[in-house]
């Protein structure tokens, strides 16, 4: 496929706020929380992935999730997401009024138990008053499935494993549906694979890609998803982030380094780079983590900031 058939322009999806920070061992103040989605909203992404209203004892640093939606300052046309793995995190969520609710599971039944406690079938069965509750109230849903590319228990995942729970996703009636490798170690052709079995579930314009880079394969894999038509991508600014159910797995694909990219085949994100690059600098800074994103760190030595 030629470059003149990539997608023209792609949503952003910025989770640092929430995958990026819930694996940090020491709490996050919600003061930094709260600056870091104020900055990001002031430099245009279209949708931010906030806060998880989950159990706080199977991730504390979540805690503050709805302090953290009081406090920051929303911009009208932006989507605040959240994760909710159940009616009590759905409730939560309609207090903090939020415009997007996450129902997340797995395409391996392993990874499913360790991360929500439960079945595939039953964490369905679970989103389902989630749905019928976020369609009432107007809210969007959108369904995440861990390890659709690889799980950390049980190993190979099939593409026809990640079919079936986008299909039961799509019953549900979710808006848009996350293709997540969890653990990073996915290569392009199992990236295309994926993409091509789930042309029988939905148009590609539903699908994300969510992608981690422990084994530092994500920018080609969203370059293979680009070719497949996917124009959804979640990303976290300066490579922030690690699952606390997947050992070793790093963050997900740095923001910087996606905008850098696309910026790169002129594909509009509705960011600026620099900009961007410059809240890599602030969120590090702020929690005293190394800066994961090869383009912000060469652009902020360029300005004498690295
Ligand atoms: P459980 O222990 O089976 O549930 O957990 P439970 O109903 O027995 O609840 C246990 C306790 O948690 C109870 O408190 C509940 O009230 C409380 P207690 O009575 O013992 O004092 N509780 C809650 N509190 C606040 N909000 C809630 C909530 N639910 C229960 N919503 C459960 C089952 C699903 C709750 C748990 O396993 C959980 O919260 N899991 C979330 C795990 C998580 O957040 N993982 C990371 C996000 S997923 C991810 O990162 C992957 C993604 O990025 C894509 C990718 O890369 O793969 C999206
Ligand atoms: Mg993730």
């Amino acid at each position: 496929m030629s470059q003149d058939s990539l997608p023209k322009q792609v949503k952003i999806v910025e989770v640092g706020p929430r995958d990026g920070l819930q694996n940090e061992k020491s709490f996050v103040a919600n003061e930094v929380k709260i600056e870091l989605i104020n900055r990001l909203t002031t430099a245009g992404f279209a949708n931010i992935e906030a806060a998880a209203f989950v159990s706080p004892k199977w991730v504390p640093q979540m805690a503050g999730s709805h302090e953290v939606m009081a406090g920051i300052d929303r911009r009208p046309g932006t989507i605040y997401s959240v994760l909710v793995p159940n009616m009590q995190g759905y409730d939560r969520s309609r207090e903090a009024g939020v415009d997007e609710v996450v129902v997340f599971s797995a395409a391996s039944e392993a990874f499913a138990q360790k991360n929500i406690n439960c079945s595939i079938d039953e964490s369905i069965a679970r989103f389902e008053p989630i749905a019928k509750a976020a369609k009432a109230d107007g809210i969007r849903l959108r369904g995440s499935i861990s390890c659709a590319l690889g799980c950390p228990y049980q190993g190979e995942v099939t593409p026809s494993e990640v079919v079936s729970v986008a299909q039961k996703m799509r019953d549900l009636g979710c808006d848009e549906i996350d293709i997540a490798d969890t653990i990073g170690v996915a290569t392009p052709g199992r990236v295309k694979a994926v993409f091509e079995a789930l042309q029988v579930v939905l148009p590609v314009e539903r699908f994300a890609g969510h992608f981690h880079d422990t084994y530092g394969q994500s920018l080609a894999n969203i370059y293979a998803a680009l070719q497949m038509g996917v124009s959804i991508f979640h990303s976290s600014i300066a490579g922030l982030g690690g699952c606390p159910y997947a050992k070793g797995a790093t963050g997900n694909v740095a923001t910087e380094d996606v905008i850098y990219l696309l910026r790169g085949l002129g594909i509009e994100t509705g960011v600026n780079f620099e900009e961007v690059a410059r809240i890599g600098a602030f969120i590090t800074h702020a929690i005293d983590r190394p800066n994961h994103s090869r383009a912000g760190k060469a652009f902020l030595a360029s300005e004498g900031k690295a």
